[in-house]
């Protein structure tokens, strides 16, 4: 670990191949209310996390209209804007009935009002990258990727990705518009998504792995997972978060916090190099654990 932490040490991936982001980014879903519903219960501290992000290198923010609802856009562009070299990528297509209640809304219409409010909460004249946060089951799927392959078209967004998605439906989409990224459940104990994840690192789309801190009980005394953080001077989570770096080139983790400390924490893992052995040992305790 070094003394001041930066992204800049988790490399470089170009979303889209042209939208260059240090890899290691920020989840920006936890500076909202509890149930991710409403302001979150420590304002200042909300914005001093996210004032501190230019100062640790990070380039990459992931949120969603649905955050808060609405409350991360906005506190990310009252602190940040204008953005100077961070992609802020925000998501659309959930809507919120109240604390932790998501529910999926894929027309057409509704799907193009999220990306120009987005835009308006944001400030920006175009959404730099924009996924699709649920595919609405209700609503043909063709008719969500189509509207996006107009936005694309018309401007209004640069680059677009999907979550929670299959390999099937990635490649759905691709016949519709190019899909950037992918933005699935993944982390050393949680591995639904292996199959993604290599589809995804063959075909160079960027891989979002949501809740990437899980580290679960592998971290008990004495384990691979405990030994290595001893060696590495760090953290369970800061060791999983270098794991999952390593799994893939294509990997952009996106750790989130309400917290200037553990914003520090987190990004501090850029600096944590995993050997070969260490990764493949820790790899084969999380799938004989889990
Ligand atoms: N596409 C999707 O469907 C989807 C779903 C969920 C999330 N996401 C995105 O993925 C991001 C990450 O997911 P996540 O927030 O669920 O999981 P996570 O980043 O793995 O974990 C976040 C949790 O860990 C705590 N934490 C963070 N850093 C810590 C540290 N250094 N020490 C101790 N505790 C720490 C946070 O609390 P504190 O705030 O107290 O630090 C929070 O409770 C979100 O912010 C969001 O952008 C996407």
């Amino acid at each position: 670990m070094t003394a001041s932490p930066s992204a800049a040490g988790s490399g470089t991936f170009k979303i889209g191949g042209d939208l260059a982001v240090h890899r290691l980014g920020f989840g920006a879903m936890r500076i909202t209310g509890k149930g991710i519903w409403g302001e979150p219960e420590d304002r200042d501290e909300a914005i001093r996390t996210l004032k501190r992000l230019p100062d640790l290198g990070v380039t990459f923010i992931d949120t969603a209209d649905s955050y808060g609802p609405f409350v991360s856009e906005d506190l990310i562009a009252e602190a940040l804007h204008p953005y100077g070299d961070i992609l802020v990528a925000t998501k659309g297509g959930l809507t919120r009935h109240g604390p932790n209640i998501w529910m999926p809304v894929g027309r057409p219409e509704y799907l193009r009002q999220c990306v120009l409010m987005s835009l308006r909460r944001l400030k920006v004249e175009q959404i730099g990258l924009w996924q699709l946060h649920r595919i609405d089951p209700k609503v043909p799927r063709e008719e969500q990727f189509g509207v996006i392959a107009d936005m694309l078209k018309e401007g209004l967004i640069k680059h677009a990705g999907l979550s929670e998605v299959s390999v099937e439906e990635i490649e759905a989409a691709q016949k519709v518009f190019p899909v950037a990224t992918v933005q699935n459940r993944y982390n050393l104990i949680d591995r639904g998504s292996e199959a993604v994840l290599d589809h995804c690192t063959a075909k160079n789309i960027g891989f979002i792995p949501w809740f990437p801190l899980a580290a679960g009980d592998l971290a008990k005394p004495g384990t691979t997972l405990d030994k290595i953080v001893h060696k590495a001077n760090a953290t369970p989570s800061q060791v999983a978060l270098a794991w999952v770096l390593k799994r893939s080139p294509v990997m952009l983790p996106i750790p989130g916090t309400g917290k200037v400390d553990h914003l520090e924490d987190n990004v501090a893992a850029a600096g944590i190099e995993l050997t070969d052995e260490d990764f493949r040992a820790l790899d084969a305790q999380a799938r004989e654990t889990v």
